[in-house]
This record gives structure tokens, sequence and C-alpha cells, in this order.
């Protein structure tokens, strides 16, 4: 199925279990793909700003991504840090279902 320019297929839906995260690498890129315990799906860039850590080795806990590596924490909806280490935001990115395929805009 072609997608509108700039948007990418990242998965289907039933990839992901509820309240966690998938790795999605497009290209040189790497993201992080999230479900919430409410079914809604969100995309930041994969790496942790502190020491390029895959996210999605992490744990999901509501709409927190806690780092595996030294426990730093982001809002993965809004990309913000809630716990140094870190203290640069990730990146968001935006996302659509469309017939059970999760879709991300990554430029
Ligand atoms: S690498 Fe993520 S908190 Fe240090």
């Amino acid at each position: 199925m072609s997608q509108p320019q700039g948007w990418v297929e990242a998965g289907e839906i039933g990839d992901i279990e509820e309240e966690d995260v998938i790795r999605f690498d497009y290209g040189e890129r790497t993201f992080a793909v999230y479900r919430t315990s409410d079914d809604k799906y969100y995309v930041t860039e994969g790496l942790c700003t502190h020491e390029k850590v895959h996210l999605s080795g992490g744990l999901v806990m509501g709409h927190i991504i806690e780092c595996p590596k030294h426990n730093g924490r982001f809002d993965f909806t809004t990309g913000q840090v809630k716990k140094i280490p870190p203290c640069i935001n990730i990146q968001t990115y935006p996302v659509q279902i469309k017939a059970g395929k999760i879709l991300v805009k990554v430029d």
C-alpha cells in the first residue's frame, strides 16, 4: 500500500502489546513506537538523548518511557524529559492508524 509523502509504515497495530514499545528502523534512522493502555500509538526518535541507548529496551509506564541504561524518563507523547540524567528532550513524530497499519510521518 503506498502512503502519502513523508509517511511510512512502522508495523501493524497487533505488533505491539498494550503499554509497550518496539523498535522501528527506517533507512539509517531508528525510532521507538509506543502503544498505551488506552490503545493510542506514539512515535519518538529511537535513542535516548543521554547516551544513545535504544529506548525500545525500556519500560513504558502510562505516558512515560524509562530508559534501560540509567533510568532517565521521557513523556513519549510530548518528548519532554521527566527525570534526569537526560537533559535534552526526544523528538516526537505524527502517527496515524490506517487499515490496521501504524503510519509515521518521518520528515
Ligand atoms: S542512556 Fe538513557 S538515561 Fe542514560
